[in-house]
């Protein structure tokens, strides 16, 4: 049930889509209130939220001035025990981290690499489990929704969505792994494809959300 499997910047595509579109699209819908919420949805051990606050610091430099939080959540207690310590050891930071961001946004710490108290104080992490009443979460405008869906039976992945659907803000997006697909799920979300890769817009507004 918890394979953590993951790694920073998994999967390239998603995270120029979010670079070159996503996240400036969010910037202009958000300017006004200067507020950014973002969702990693299955954490894992953190690699996730990380590389998205990496993303963030190099390349939006107007977030400096924003009020801006990760939050990384996942069922596996120890997986987020890993995640809020934020020390990788050499084999994980060799895999999908350039050697520029690497020297740049972790720092050095004998066999370990540990990840900047900028970065650290930009995500929280927390347990939840998705097939279950979450916990209180405030409303995303990004959820990362990543290669956790093929763990779900049809009728669990339709109650996630859901769960997600009541938490992903009207104009927010929902990203789901290279080869996951919200199918189940057209009546709450309907897909768009840029930057070869699909994300999911909310469809329809539910009636009281809360950030
Ligand atoms: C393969 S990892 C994916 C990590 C990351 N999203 C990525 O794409 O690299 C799947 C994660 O989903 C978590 N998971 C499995 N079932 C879950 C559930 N019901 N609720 C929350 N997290 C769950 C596992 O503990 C694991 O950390």
């Amino acid at each position: 049930m918890t394979i953590n499997e993951t790694s920073f910047f998994r999967d390239h595509c998603l995270f120029d889509a979010l670079r070159e579109t996503v996240v400036p699209q969010l910037i202009k819908s958000n300017s006004a209130e200067r507020k950014l919420r973002i969702w990693s949805a299955a954490a894992s051990t953190g690699q996730e939220a990380y590389s998205i606050a990496m993303l963030l610091c190099e390349h939006f430099l107007t977030l400096e001035s924003w009020d801006v939080k990760i939050v990384g959540t996942d069922i596996s207690r120890p997986a987020i025990g890993c995640a809020r310590r934020g020390s990788y050891r050499r084999l994980e930071v060799n895999r999908g981290l350039p050697a520029r961001m690497l020297v740049k946004y972790l720092t050095r710490d004998g066999e370990e690499w540990e990840i900047a108290p900028k970065l650290k104080s930009m995500c929280e992490f927390r347990y939840a489990n998705l097939c279950a009443t979450l916990p209180a979460l405030p409303t995303f405008d990004l959820v990362l929704l990543r290669n956790v869906l093929l763990y779900f039976t049809p009728q669990d992945r339709k109650s996630v969505f859901r769960g997600v659907h009541q938490h992903t803000s009207e104009r927010g997006y929902v990203m789901l792994g290279a080869s996951e697909q919200a199918e189940d799920s057209t009546t709450l979300f309907h897909a768009e494809f840029t930057k070869q890769c699909y994300f999911y817009r909310p469809i329809a507004k539910p009636e009281s959300r809360s950030r």
